[in-house]
């Protein structure tokens, strides 16, 4: 069984994504890692993040031993949106995550053009999304509990603006497949966005 969820960024994803594989017994993606290891190697080099070709040419280049390091923070999630408007990026990596989806048994992949690039095909697409306004209070909310000085206006900004260059790109847009089941997290705490997506799951399992 290959479940593919997508959405927005600080939608939850990450952390239901776990949860799925766990519950399910399935290895997991997180697709996210691979763009962002690209942004912070490419930002470390000096190069030029908004050249297609240099992107392109990090993307080939990226190797396992890459993906590990403080990559979850806010600056690499920002480098990754921006390489991975890249055509030439996304084509590196389309390989690698559809071999991880083909595992026997299937798979967890999460991201922004799982159900509607990656994987087309996969047995049960969740599209997890929220409010902006819910999502920066969620993340700002994360920050205060770390012990940061954090501004909700300025996250919120930095939220709509990473939602408009994901969902604005040419290739591989952040959007709802047209078979996701979409789960709106505004209203929901986690085991409330978990218990939505299991039935999800499960309904489509029985069906199968
Ligand atoms: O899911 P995340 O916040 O770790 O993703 C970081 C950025 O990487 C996201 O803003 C856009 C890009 N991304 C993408 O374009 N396609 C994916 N499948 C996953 C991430």
């Amino acid at each position: 069984m290959i479940i593919a969820i997508d959405g927005p960024a600080a939608a939850g994803k990450g952390t239901l994504a776990e949860r799925l594989a766990a519950h399910y017994g399935l290895p997991y993606l997180d697709t996210g890692l691979l763009y962002r290891a690209i942004g912070r190697r490419m930002a470390d080099a000096g190069a030029d993040l908004d050249d297609p070709a240099a992107a392109g040419a990090f993307a080939r280049a990226l190797a396992p031993e890459h993906l590990g390091g403080d990559l979850r923070g806010r600056e690499a999630g920002d480098l990754a949106s921006r390489v991975a408007v890249h055509p030439p990026v996304r084509e590196a990596l389309v390989a690698f995550q559809r071999a991880f989806a083909a595992r026997p048994g299937g798979a967890v992949l999460d991201g922004r053009d799982i159900g509607t690039v990656i994987c087309p095909d996969a047995d049960v697409k969740l599209y997890v999304t929220a409010s902006a306004e819910v999502r920066a209070r969620r993340r700002t909310d994360e920050l205060l509990a770390k012990g940061r000085a954090v501004d909700y206006d300025r996250i919120l900004a930095e939220v709509r603006e990473r939602d408009a260059r994901d969902s604005g790109r040419v290739v591989a847009p952040l959007r709802p497949a047209d078979d996701a089941v979409v789960i709106d997290t505004s209203d929901l705490d986690r085991d409330g966005a978990f218990a939505a997506a299991c039935a999800a799951v499960d309904a489509r399992r029985t069906r199968a």
